[in-house]
């Protein structure tokens, strides 16, 4: 009989061969396709970063341009998914609403030809292109505004601001908004690609795949991580309430949100891009009174943990970045699914190019050949 050792949460199982993105947990390094993140993050665009992780290479000129194109066309939603929005209760979660329009979108482009390349191009065009307005049509429509049509003047990422605002965003904060979804477009195998490619294998339709993904995300351990940092950093409310805060949290063997990941045991390259980020914003915008308690907090992290390899990751930052671009709390986890989308759909193509569906097995710990009680005997 073969004996299987059992790892929790999967770690260090490889589940796939990849050649989409990769990590140096003990390096901080991170690369897209081979070209490491700083580059894409000084140079490129979210869609051209997008292309490059779905397609394998940098479009040129005029492949970035239809693509370009292609999405400006399918930014708009259907009248009938903004209906539907419009029975969903405002008290809900952007991300649950994210994840049953994603689903819904399944209902309209349900074919599927998944071997027929302009089936797959088109499902990647339109989520890729309608996400950032469902995100914002929610955000309106839960206000009680009607959503705004999408503007073809605009890119990517002014868009999706101006969407959200009615107002033409600064374009230094649409820039920066624009690196931050290029940092979060894709990291190996997370736990919401990981529910993408076991979703893709089954050959269900891509807006299934996105919608699982979208739900994986939404969890407080995975993409939830930067709204809970915000939470927790106006809790602790000033630099002096730091390391009592830290004190206390470690004695009842609490998490620090946004601090430590399975795979980096530094900082992680993307908390670094988005401090910097940070603190150009602050610069041009004015301080937020929280950065001083997030350093702060870094610093006692690191005294304390950094010898376990736990220092900020992703979401320690990118939160404080968002805040300082208008975005609601609550919406920094769809806003990191918007960006993620690129991966997901990446990782989706990868999947289908050599399938085999996911089946792992079990240790099973219950019994055997048990009695079958009768309900009066219990
Ligand atoms: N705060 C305090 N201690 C932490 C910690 C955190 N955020 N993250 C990990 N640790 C500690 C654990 O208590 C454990 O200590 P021990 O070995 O003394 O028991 C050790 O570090 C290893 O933690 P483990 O739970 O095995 O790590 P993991 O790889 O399973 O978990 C995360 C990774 C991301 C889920 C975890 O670090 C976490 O919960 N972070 C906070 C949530 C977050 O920011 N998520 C966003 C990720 S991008």
């Amino acid at each position: 009989m073969t004996v299987y050792e059992y790892r929790a949460g999967l770690e260090g199982v490889p589940v796939t061969q990849s050649g989409i993105s990769f990590v140096d947990g003990q390096k901080g390094v991170l690369e897209y396709r081979g070209i490491p993140i700083q580059e894409l993050a000084t140079k490129s665009t979210f869609l051209e970063t997008a292309y490059l992780l779905i397609w394998k290479e940098l479009p040129t000129q005029e492949e970035l341009e239809d693509f370009e194109y292609e999405i400006r066309y399918h930014r708009r939603l259907k009248y009938r998914i903004r209906d539907m929005m419009k029975c969903f209760p405002e008290s809900g979660h952007p991300m649950d609403a994210l994840q049953a329009c994603a689903a819904a979108l399944g209902l309209f482009y349900s074919r599927r030809a998944l071997d027929d390349p302009t089936y797959v191009r088109a499902a990647v065009v339109r989520l890729l292109a309608k996400i950032p307005t469902m995100v914002a049509a929610f955000q309106l429509m839960r206000k009680g505004n009607d959503p705004v049509q999408p503007r073809d003047d605009l890119g990517y990422a002014a868009n999706f601001l101006y969407m959200l605002s009615e107002k033409e965003p600064d374009p230094f904060a649409a820039r920066i908004f624009e690196v931050g979804l290029i940092l979060h477009a894709e990291h190996t195998i997370n736990a919401s690609t990981f529910s993408a490619m076991v979703t893709a294998s089954t050959l269900t339709d891509p807006y299934a795949v996105i919608a699982a993904a979208v739900g994986t995300l939404a969890g407080p351990l995975h993409g939830g991580a930067s709204e809970e940092v915000i939470e927790m950093l106006e809790t602790i409310g000033s630099v002096e309430n730091v390391r009592p805060y830290l004190d206390d949290r470690l004695q009842r063997k609490a998490r620090i949100m946004g601090f430590g990941h399975r795979v980096y045991k530094v900082k992680d390259p993307r908390a670094t891009i988005l401090q910097q980020l940070a603190e150009q914003l602050f610069e041009k915008f004015g301080q937020d009174k929280y950065y001083d308690i997030a350093t702060e907090l870094e610093r006692a992290v690191e005294e304390k943990l950094g010898h376990k390899g736990i220092y900020p990751n992703v979401d320690f930052y990118s939160g404080l970045v968002y805040r300082k671009l208008g975005i609601p709390t609550d919406l920094f986890t769809p806003v990191f699914a918007i960006s993620r989308a690129a991966g997901w759909l990446a990782h989706w193509r990868e999947q289908l190019g050599e399938n085999r569906i996911f089946r792992p097995t079990q240790i099973y710990t219950g019994l055997h050949s048990s009695p079958y009680i009768s309900i009066d005997d219990r």
